[in-house]
């Protein structure tokens, strides 16, 4: 495999993250790995409830009660951060990791005005003075699309509609030039105009200021436009992993065929009809034996249900977790050792 040797910003190595509820051990994370390296966009994809959050939460150390890592590294700039303590943790969050949550109530608190709060985070990990301070929240809140900043920075969070606090949400995340942002559906309560807008301004980033950004996302036309890699998560575990156009054009495993069957087209003037993947989610407490999305597959076979299917290397960069690529490999194989005898 031809390895890019420049140095990675974030390694990911089989991370398992469990909730250990009274209805038993909910496995949201499977043992996950990936690396991402500065200035590199991966997009995160799957059906509600895959771990897509919960496996970004684990790198920011916020995994709410009951859950917890048990189990693989994360290995931030060099630096093994899965087991910091909070006091390190701190230093950390908002400086060299930002992250966009999905519902942006979760990073705002209500009784302080918005100013205050991207004011508080400038003077905890920078050595700007009050003014020079004031000046960055105001071209934050420019940068983002949000009018009047002088007078929007001194009001409260309940006075921001839902788009706007996403984009206050935004400016905060993005206030101290993190290396690593981490946007979980950062752009869905916005009009289409605004996600452009943010989507223009996180590339920017991600180029000036060699910015790696892990994007979570249900829309394909967003990963194709910024993301240089994408990560089909399903029941807590990667499933598959390539570039833009091995996931888009040469997807390997079916759930990812299932996928991307179920979402809007890239191309919107095609008026395909969208067909939604048959069957539930996993039950992540007792999850199958073999492989996770076998009793929602149409290509199962016996070993599916007996054995998890190993990473099947595709080509550089490019993974599967399943079993469908090897049989056909190995048929190929038995075939062509036939031909020469
Ligand atoms: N507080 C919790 N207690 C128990 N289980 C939890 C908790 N939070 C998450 N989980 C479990 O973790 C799994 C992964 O959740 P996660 O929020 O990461 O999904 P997601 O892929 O982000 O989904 P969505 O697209 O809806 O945001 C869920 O299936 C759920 O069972
Ligand atoms: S391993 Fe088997 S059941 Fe799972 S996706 Fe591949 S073919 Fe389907
Ligand atoms: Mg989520």
């Amino acid at each position: 495999m031809a390895e890019n040797k420049s140095k990675n910003l974030l390694e990911v190595k089989d991370l398992e993250v469990s909730f250990f509820t009274y209805a038993g051990e909910v496995k949201a994370v499977r043992s996950i790995s990936y690396e991402l390296k500065p200035g590199e966009v991966m997009g995160i994809v799957g059906e509600s409830g895959s771990g897509k959050s919960v496996s970004s939460y684990a790198l920011m150390g916020i995994i709410p009660e009951p859950g917890k890592v048990i189990g693989g590294n994360i290995i931030f700039d060099g630096k093994d951060i899965t087991n910091l303590s909070e006091k390190e943790r701190l230093k950390m969050r908002g400086k060299d990791i930002g992250m966009i949550f999905q519902d942006p109530m979760t990073s705002l608190n209500p009784v302080f005005t918005v100013g205050n709060q991207i004011n508080e985070s400038l003077k905890k990990h920078t050595n700007l003075n009050k003014e020079e301070r004031t000046a960055r929240i105001i071209e934050l809140f420019r940068l983002v699309g949000i009018n009047q900043p002088e007078k929007r920075m001194n009001q409260y969070p309940h006075e921001f509609s839902g788009g706007m606090r996403q984009r206050v949400m935004i400016a905060m995340a993005l206030a101290c030039n993190p290396k690593l942002l981490i946007a979980d559906e950062p752009t869905t309560a916005l009009d289409v105009t605004i996600q452009a807008q943010i989507v223009e301004l996180l590339k920017e980033l991600k180029t000036k200021i060699n910015m790696g950004i892990i994007f979570i996302t249900h829309d394909l036309g967003v990963i194709a436009d910024i993301c240089d890699k994408v990560a089909v998560m399903y029941a807590g575990n990667i499933i598959e992993t390539g570039s833009i156009d091995e996931i888009f054009y040469e997807p390997k495993h079916p759930y990812t065929w299932g996928l991307l069957r179920s979402m809007p087209k890239l191309n919107a003037e095609e008026h395909e009809r969208l067909v939604p993947i048959e069957g539930n989610p996993v039950d992540l407490i007792n999850p199958p034996k073999g492989c996770a999305f076998a009793p929602r597959c149409k290509h199962c076979m016996k070993i599916c249900l007996e054995k998890k299917p190993p990473a099947y290397n595709i080509s550089s960069g490019h993974d599967a977790l399943c079993w469908l690529p090897i049989k056909d490999e190995y048929e190929k194989e038995v075939k062509n050792n036939g031909k020469s005898e």
